[in-house]
């Protein structure tokens, strides 16, 4: 699996569909969708594949989008990729990117599929990337942000509007400076008054506490009036975050699912073996901070958990910081000069080290299931998740700060 998809909650249920390879855990079949509902982002049960690569538009695979609730109708927008055979270089010749929009009563039955925009209704200086429509509603109209890769190898943003779903105008392009040279899964939101870009770059200069990963993942602060962008903030510094997705729970609170997978890293995931690959971070409101930095909560009351379920650690400091260490299994968490840094041994099947700066840690929340380990920092602040795969119930253990044990693991 990668990128969550379609995120809504629509008439008492949760949906949670994703990009699905089935039969190939290395991701070499077509992308379908494949579909989770759940009641309360707790508890998800699988209800199959939805979307497979069936019509001439989405023949190579129904790719990522998002999904709409109005006036009691899931309304879902996707990508169908398609390539031609042929000599091609795929990036500006022999690749569609096909927008598709599909309606259902119920979440479950989908309607016909129906090709909204192509590749001939993108500027000029689009490449044929052009992919991963979000859609939201905003005072009665219809709006989209696409990810794309221009001509001369910049990622940008389009934006579309439409007072019909089924027609759709091209408004206009988001791009920053040296931001690498495609921005996949864009997100508009609104959090505390405040309007924000997501988008996941590729091609950005790796460096030592800046875009660590082979591909990145942030968000931007977005001036509505002049379709500006800040300075890129990162969602994530763990080894395994992309292509996040957000929305409105029943609450009214926004929530972030990501992919816990990174594509083209160096490092591997054992569970190929056994014919699957990947998963998805636990749910995470978000809520701004007063410097308009994003923080990121995990929907986890982890007192709730018993012993037998995913265990936490919570830790305090109050004193003076001195360097401390913490230690989950082969994993090591480690607070030095104003640095926090995790590392794996062979459990991290070849992650080697990713680095947060942050002059104090106030607290830690660490959720560590049999295979993730998601790491919250300063109420959120700074998130590390990460994949490792230990061969036992990794232990924990402190040193230099204390914690509190809520719940252990043991499947
Ligand atoms: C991001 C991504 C999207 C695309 C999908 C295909 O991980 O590359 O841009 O729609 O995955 O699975």
């Amino acid at each position: 699996m990668n990128d969550p998809n379609g995120l809504c909650f629509f008439e008492g249920l949760y949906h949670v569909f994703f990009q699905y390879s089935p039969g190939s855990a290395d991701g070499t079949t077509k992308r379908c969708w494949g579909h989770f509902v759940s009641p309360d982002l707790k508890w998800f049960e699988y209800k199959g594949i939805v979307f497979r690569p069936d019509i001439p538009e989405d023949s190579d695979g129904a790719f990522s989008g998002s999904a709409v609730v109005k006036d009691g109708k899931m309304h879902i927008f996707y990508t169908g990729n398609v390539e031609h055979p042929g000599n091609y270089d795929y990036i500006n010749e022999g690749r569609e990117g096909n927008q598709i929009h599909v309606v259902s009563p119920d979440g479950f039955e989908m309607s016909p599929k129906k090709v909204i925009l192509k590749n001939r209704d993108y500027p000029d200086d689009c490449s044929c990337h052009v992919r991963d429509p979000k859609v939201w509603i905003e005072d009665g109209k219809w709006k989209m942000v696409l990810g794309a890769r221009t001509k001369d190898d910049r990622g940008e943003v389009l934006f579309f509007e439409a007072a019909d779903p089924d027609d759709w105008h091209f408004v206009r392009s988001v791009t920053a400076p040296d931001m690498g040279y495609m921005w996949e899964c864009p997100d508009l939101f609104e959090l505390g008054g405040k309007t924000f870009l997501a988008v996941c770059p590729q091609g950005l200069d790796h460096e030592e506490f800046k875009y660590q990963n082979t591909f990145s993942s942030g968000y931007f602060s977005f001036d509505r009036d002049n379709y500006s962008v800040s300075d890129l903030e990162e969602f994530d510094y763990g080894f395994d975050f992309y292509a996040p997705q957000t929305f409105l729970d029943a609450n009214g609170d926004r929530i972030l699912i990501g992919w816990m997978g990174m594509g083209d890293s160096r490092y591997s995931n054992p569970t190929t073996s056994l014919g699957w690959q990947h998963c998805l971070t636990i749910p995470r409101r978000l809520e701004l901070e007063e410097d308009g930095r994003i923080c990121q909560i995990p929907l986890v009351d982890y007192c709730e958990y018993k012993e037998g379920e995913p265990f936490a650690v919570v830790l305090d400091q109050n004193e003076e910081q001195g360097p401390f260490t913490i230690c989950v299994g082969d994993a090591v968490l480690r607070f030095e000069n104003e640095v926090l840094s995790l590392s794996f041994g062979s459990s991290g099947c070849g992650r080697d080290i990713r680095k947060v700066r942050c002059s104090r840690i106030r607290d830690l929340k660490i959720l560590v299931d049999s295979s993730s380990l998601e790491i919250f920092i300063n109420g959120g602040r700074f998130v590390m998740s990460s994949r490792f795969y230990p061969d036992n119930i990794p232990s924990v253990e402190c040193c230099g700060c204390s914690a509190d044990i809520a719940g252990i693991l043991c499947s």
